[in-house]
């Protein structure tokens, strides 16, 4: 088949996780020419930075998960000082502020009701703001003081899959410029790092068929596990929350997301036969952080076979000592530390989706939700 040719798919959830590979092709190339941020980038961006080096992220659901990986993104590559806010906290809170961030919303459809009120507090409190959203003329693309759209297309599915690895790949663009322009990336490493998320579509392209045929039976496998706790480090943790929220809403199967060094202060009493784990144990092995982190999940992989504990693992293709300490192995190819996340995350979509399946749940339409939560208006 011919890249861009898509084979008949089931669901549209699962014809969106495929899609991903060109829809991050095509999102990439609105913010590139060649290896380089192309000359618009800096443009649109102009007058958005804070002097004071802080940024606010304002999201909801998936989004927000995107601004968690971002929050370390932008502080491990730039130094910047990141809060990541739930939109409908942020919009409800009045008080002082001291601190002039410049503001973030993140939204895949750019009109979700609480992000556009946290858009709009963010103006009302003097900051800058930038929208990253999936549709060039929504609300908060046109009120925010500059938009950096995503070319995801037509995100059909309520459970996000293409629009979030594109917001990540969009944050990631956005962390390379800003630490290019705050002297802390030379132009070298800078076109480095462009053309290692070049490369990611073609290698999650390769990946897909395998990871589909995997996850389908690891679901078959844990289909009657009660919950799940999906554990992840650093970068990864926004991951372990992604994975979590997109098997409940997809599944109706209980998950939640944790820090990997959180799970013995509380959550490991959950596990048990019926309570497995799904642990990120990603590693890029050329960055110090990235395999210290890995070491330590390596090590509570070590203890949780001794407790017995049923684990998924997400690791590198090659690694040579994670698949034997847990029950099933996910290998995901290597990538650079801030990037992994674009592509670990699309197996746990699949598993989701196939958890659905083995559920007998409408996964374009779970119950009770909808693509885009915006206000009713009143009868009035
Ligand atoms: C999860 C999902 C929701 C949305 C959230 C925000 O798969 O789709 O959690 O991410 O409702 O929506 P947007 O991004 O349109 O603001």
């Amino acid at each position: 088949m011919k890249r861009g040719e898509m084979p008949e798919f089931p669901h549209e959830m699962l014809r969106e996780i495929y899609e991903q590979p060109e829809a991050l092709r095509r999102t990439l190339s609105i913010y590139l020419s060649g290896q380089r941020l192309n000359q618009g980038f800096a443009g649109r961006l102009k007058g958005w930075s804070s002097a004071e080096g802080e940024v606010l992220i304002a999201a909801s659901g998936s989004s927000r998960h995107s601004g968690l990986a971002a929050e370390i993104t932008l502080e491990d590559l730039c130094g910047l000082a990141v809060d990541v806010e739930y939109s409908s906290e942020y919009s409800c809170r009045g008080g002082t502020e001291r601190r002039h961030p410049s503001a973030i919303v993140l939204s895949q459809s750019g009109e979700t009701s609480d992000t556009l009120a946290a858009l709009r507090e963010a103006h009302r409190r003097g900051h800058k703001t930038l929208a990253i959203t999936n549709a060039s003329a929504s609300t908060m693309a046109l009120e925010a003081d500059v938009s950096m759209p995503l070319a995801a297309g037509v995100e059909k599915a309520v459970p996000a899959t293409k629009s979030f690895t594109c917001q990540l790949a969009v944050l990631y663009l956005l962390a390379l410029y800003e630490a290019s322009r705050m002297g802390q990336m030379d132009a070298e490493a800078l076109t480095a790092q462009v053309a290692r998320l070049q490369a990611l579509p073609k290698s999650i392209e390769a990946q897909l068929d395998g990871w589909r045929e995997q996850l389908a039976s690891l679901a078959s496998k844990y289909k009657s596990a009660a919950s799940f706790l999906y554990l992840g480090r650093g970068v990864h943790y926004a991951i372990a929350r992604e994975g979590a929220l997109k098997l409940k809403e997809a599944s109706y199967i209980h998950a939640e997301g944790y820090p990997a060094g959180e799970l013995k202060h509380g959550p490991n009493a959950l596990v048990s036969d019926t309570v497995p784990l799904v642990v990120l144990a990603t590693v890029d092995r050329d960055l110090d952080a990235s395999v210290l982190r890995y070491e330590k999940t390596v090590q509570l992989l070590r203890d949780l076979k001794t407790q017995g504990a049923k684990v998924i693992a997400i690791g590198n293709a090659n690694d040579q000592e994670v698949p034997a300490l847990v029950s099933d192995y996910v290998p995901v190819e290597p990538a650079s530390e801030h990037l992994l996340p674009i592509s670990e995350v699309v197996p746990l979509q699949l598993f989701s989706y196939f958890m659905a399946l083995e559920h007998g749940v409408d996964v374009d339409r779970p119950r009770n939700l909808s693509k885009a939560v915006v206000e009713t208006p009143s009868a009035a």
